[in-house]
Order: C-alpha cells, then structure tokens, then sequence
C-alpha cells in the first residue's frame, strides 16, 4: 500500500478512537450536547480520511503526486484542529466560531484539490513507454 494511503488510514482511525470517545461521553452522561463535534469527526475524519486512503491504495501513482501529499496535509490539518474547536464551540465557547469557518473553508478547499486529483489522468507509469526499444 502506497506511504500516502497508510497516513490517511492512521490519521483516520486516530479520528474514529476520538469520535467514538465523545459518543461514549454523550451516551454515559445522557447530555446530548455535542452531536455535532461527534458527527464530524467520525465523518469528516474517519469515513472520509478512509475513503481517501482507499483512493490512493487503488491508485498508486496519483498517491506520488506532490498535491497528493498537500491533499493529506491540508485535510488533516484542518480536521485536527475543527475537532476540538467544534467540541468547544458545541460546549458554549462561542469564540471558536470565525477559526471553524476558516477551518470549513480549508477542508472544503482539500476537497476540491482531491476532485482535481480524481479528475486528471493518471500517470504514465514508466518513463521509457513510447521509447525506441533498444536492438
Ligand atoms: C461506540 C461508538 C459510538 C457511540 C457510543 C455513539 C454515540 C452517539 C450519540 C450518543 C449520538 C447523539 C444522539 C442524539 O443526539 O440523539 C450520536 C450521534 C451521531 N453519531 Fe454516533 N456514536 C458512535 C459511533 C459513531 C460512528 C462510528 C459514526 C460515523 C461513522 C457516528 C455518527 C454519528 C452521527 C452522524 C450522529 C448524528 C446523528 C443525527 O444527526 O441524528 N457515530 N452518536
Ligand atoms: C467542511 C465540511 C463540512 C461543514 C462545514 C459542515 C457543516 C455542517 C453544519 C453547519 C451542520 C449543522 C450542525 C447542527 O445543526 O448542529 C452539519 C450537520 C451534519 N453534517 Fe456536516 N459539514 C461538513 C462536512 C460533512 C461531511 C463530509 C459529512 C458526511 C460525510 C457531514 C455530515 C453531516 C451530518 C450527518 C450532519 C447532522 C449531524 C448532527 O445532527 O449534528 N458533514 N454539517
């Protein structure tokens, strides 16, 4: 499995072990408060960071791309730091508030840079096709 899809996989599960954390406070404690905080981080940070990591098992050599790299890094980031913000604001700390939007846009803006990942055709999978073969 390409490097890139084994970094999606990790960062996704550590987004499950935190998800599922914050459902297993709303479920003890029967204070339903921050669904939202809950919802995301298993959505956006486990399901989606695993589909992503699936993307790039199946696609080897879209996972070399430079972008690919920037695609993890901008969509981890992103969500790493919208977890705990969206947990706080969802407690009442009102403050986090303008930092998710700026955090939505840049996880929407990962979203587009994946879309043109998907969307470009795949590499030439080695440089040589098309070459003369040598007599
Ligand atoms: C042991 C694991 C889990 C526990 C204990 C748990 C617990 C909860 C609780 C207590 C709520 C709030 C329900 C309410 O507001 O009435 C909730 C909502 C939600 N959970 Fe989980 N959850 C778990 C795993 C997951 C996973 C793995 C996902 C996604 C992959 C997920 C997605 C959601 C979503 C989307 C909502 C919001 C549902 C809605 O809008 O009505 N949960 N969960
Ligand atoms: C940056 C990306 C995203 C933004 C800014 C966003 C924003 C929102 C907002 C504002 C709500 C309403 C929250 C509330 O009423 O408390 C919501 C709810 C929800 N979103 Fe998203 N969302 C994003 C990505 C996603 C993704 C990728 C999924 C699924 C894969 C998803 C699934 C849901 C679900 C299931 C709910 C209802 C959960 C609940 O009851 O709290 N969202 N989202």
């Amino acid at each position: 499995m390409p490097q890139l899809a084994q970094w999606f996989f990790r960062a996704a599960v550590v987004f499950l072990i935190i998800g599922i954390m914050m459902g297993l406070q709303m479920s003890i404690s029967g204070v339903y408060n921050v669904t939202g905080a809950h919802a995301h981080t298993n959505l956006l940070g486990w399901v989606t960071s695993a589909l992503f990591g699936t993307f790039y098992a199946l696609n080897p050599a879209k996972a070399e791309l430079k972008l690919a790299r920037v695609h993890f890094w901008l969509h981890t980031v992103s969500v790493a730091i919208m977890t705990p913000s969206l947990y706080l604001a969802f407690l009442g700390y009102s403050a986090f508030e303008p930092l998710l939007g700026v955090l939505a846009i840049a996880a929407f803006a990962s979203v587009l840079l994946f879309a043109w990942i998907v969307f470009r055709p795949a590499e030439e999978k080695s440089s040589t096709r098309g070459a003369v073969p040598a007599e």
